[in-house]
């Protein structure tokens, strides 16, 4: 059953998506969780290293002897070239720069550097060890600020370094991040295989009733349509032939199966509201008078009485309300004009007029095809919408050979496909 079929894919979509955001949503967390875990390991090395060159060269720090700041500067070069820092600078008490120290090729990140730091108000001589992670040139870098003080606790300067996460840290950086992001996806994965043959082993019952109330309410609705048909002809067979019409008309303007299931609908129901015209009027063989006709007329407002409060059959209202309208406005009961018409009401008057004019009714014996079509092709425009009886015009000599001539049995058959594949 095409709704059952629909379950099966709607769950299968929306799991795929669940897997999809979770997987997302969960990889984005264990991303910045596992960003910060790196932060503070790049953190220890880089508090380690700035520690060691701290410990060798506070003594110089205080010292104004120009020598000792020569000094100074030889012995951070000497830390740069065999550490991962790249720029460091080294500040007295008073926030005056003692020395400067740029490894090699490091010169546009320190200019970058101080284009982000011209931006703030102020420089970060704190009493507390700064860290800031920067992205550069796709590499990550760590700022740090470290307040320097002696062994008495007093405060003798400041150190900035910028330490860099050499390739190697990065690689196991990406590393670890791809195979945390790997492990969620394929236990979100696992997890939805898991669930989806649970989730329908539960639906199944659910299932199983729903399948059964559609084909009770396909059931009454065939009982009802066909009560009606009963009223002014022996056979069902002029509501299977609409209805089959309907589908394949709808089928060939490429509807979708919403639009071809209300149809259905309507097809059957067309002419509910004849149970409230007399049989005087109804089954009169001659020519109605026009009062008579005003009040056949009347077929449709009665229809809608009878279907429009029921919820199910809602979509049926339009073809029910609208199917003896005209393209050109001259149809009733509402004169409506060309698209104004709801769809589903043009599709239904061609196959209504198509099959009344190819079938035997009591005032008159079936036309050809031929003839048929010819006085369709007259009313293209005036009665149906020209597009689409262009695209019947296409179908409809296949529609006359296989549906027109069949019986009862032979038309519930095949009405008994579309409903299983729409329903
Ligand atoms: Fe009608």
């Amino acid at each position: 059953m095409y709704k059952v079929k629909s379950i099966h894919k709607r769950l299968i979509s929306r799991l795929f998506i669940g897997w999809i955001v979770i997987s997302i949503a969960a990889g984005t967390i264990v991303f910045f969780i596992k960003l910060e875990e790196i932060d503070d390991f790049v953190k220890k090395l880089a508090s380690v290293e700035s520690r060691s060159i701290i410990d060798d060269e506070q003594v110089y720090i205080y010292s104004s002897d120009p020598q000792d700041k020569e000094y100074l500067t030889q012995i951070l070069t000497e830390h740069i070239e065999k550490g991962h820092f790249i720029i460091v600078e080294v500040y007295d008490k008073n926030k005056e720069k003692r020395a400067e120290v740029l490894s090699p090729g490091s010169v546009k990140l320190d200019e970058y550097l101080k284009s982000i730091e011209m931006k703030k108000v102020t420089r970060h001589f704190t009493d507390e060890v700064i860290y800031n992670r920067i992205y550069f040139e796709k590499r990550i870098y760590l700022q740090v600020f470290v307040p320097l003080f002696d062994d008495s606790s007093k405060l003798i300067g400041y150190f900035e370094g910028v330490y860099h996460v050499d390739d190697n840290t990065m690689d196991d950086i990406k590393r670890i991040i791809l195979f945390a992001l790997l492990q969620i996806v394929v236990a979100v994965l696992a997890t939805t295989i898991i669930l989806y043959p649970i989730i329908m082993s539960m639906n199944k019952d659910l299932i199983k009733y729903s399948i059964e109330l559609s084909e009770a309410n396909v059931g009454i609705l065939e009982a009802l349509g066909g009560a009606i048909a009963k009223r002014d002809s022996d056979t069902h067979s002029h509501n299977y032939r609409v209805t089959i019409y309907a589908v394949r008309l709808a089928d060939a303007l490429g509807l979708d199966s919403e639009t071809i299931c209300s149809l259905i609908k309507g097809s059957f129901l067309h002419d509910a509201g004849k149970i409230a015209i007399s049989d005087n009027i109804l089954l009169k063989p001659d020519k109605l008078t026009e009062e008579e006709f005003s009040i056949m007329k009347t077929h449709v407002k009665h229809g809608v009485d009878i279907i429009g409060k029921n919820a199910w059959l809602q979509d049926a209202v339009d073809v029910v309300h609208y199917h003896h309208e005209k393209y050109d406005g001259t149809g009733y009961m509402s004169a409506l004009k060309g698209h104004d018409i709801p769809l589903r009401a043009r599709i239904f008057a061609i196959v209504d007029v198509f099959d009344a004019l190819t079938s035997k009714r009591p005032y008159k014996e079936p036309f050809s095809y031929e003839k048929t079509m010819e006085i369709l092709k007259q009313s293209r425009g005036s009665h149906f919408d020209p597009e689409i009886l262009d695209v019947f015009f296409s179908i409809s000599n296949d529609l006359y050979g296989e549906i027109s001539k069949g019986d009862d049995a032979v038309l519930m058959h095949t009405l008994d496909r579309l409903i299983n594949k729409y329903f």
